[in-house]
């Protein structure tokens, strides 16, 4: 099974990784935790250029898709061959988001990338963390030093939050979507129990538990 989380900067989805590994290997599976961009020695590296230099959208696209490509080719489908699961925080609806949404880039040619890059590799959950830009702003700030997408301004997160709800209207049986914006208790707790539900949906062994 193919997870992922994501969300605008700040929507704390990250938080959830573990407690949803943890989940899974309580159930005997095998969790493969691992994020994007990044996941292999490779994708690592380019995810420091997108993270800190300046570039132009086609570029950033390019990168995002050349590392994703190295994660499933060398992370992803071998795990998924394995039957583990997999839990990856960020996958490709962050590349609309970010680069379509937020950078106005061309969705047309991103379309193009994901079927060449992992057309036939698709999540078969995602979570998206929803919360408000000017919450998500105020956690941020609480946080850490920003890198080159933490720093953008509420406009640039509303378009990366009105993209990730087109992609969510356009694939609803795919999407669950967690209000972010509530305790971090409570937000696990939704977490926990979508999950509950969509493994037995999707006749996982362990979701029955
Ligand atoms: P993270 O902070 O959640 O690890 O994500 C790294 C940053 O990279 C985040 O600001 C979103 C951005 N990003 C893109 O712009 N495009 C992508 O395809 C991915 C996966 C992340």
């Amino acid at each position: 099974m193919f997870i992922t989380l994501e969300g605008i900067d700040g929507a704390g989805k990250s938080t959830h990784l573990a407690a949803l590994a943890q989940w899974w290997r309580a159930r005997g599976r095998e969790v493969v935790l691992t994020r994007e961009p990044g996941g292999t020695p490779l994708a690592e590296r380019l995810r420091e250029m997108v993270l800190h230099d300046a570039m132009d959208a086609l570029t950033e696209s390019l990168l995002v898709f050349a590392a994703r490509r190295e994660h499933v080719l060398r992370v992803i489908e071998p795990a998924l061959k394995r039957h583990d699961v997999v839990l990856c925080d960020r996958f490709t609806d962050a590349t609309f988001a970010y680069q379509g949404g937020g950078r106005a880039f061309d969705r047309a040619v991103l379309l193009q990338l994901e079927a060449w890059v992992h057309g036939h590799c698709q999540p078969d959950l995602t979570f998206l963390f929803d919360v408000p830009p000017e919450v998500a702003q105020e956690r941020r700030a609480a946080v850490r030093q920003p890198d080159r997408f933490e720093a953008q301004n509420l406009e640039f997160f509303t378009r990366v939050r009105q993209a990730y709800e087109q992609r969510r209207l356009a694939q609803p049986q795919r999407f669950a979507l967690v209000d972010a914006t509530a305790s971090p208790e409570s937000v696990a707790a939704q977490v926990l129990a979508i999950m509950q539900e969509r493994a037995q949906a999707l006749g996982q062994p362990g979701g029955a538990r």
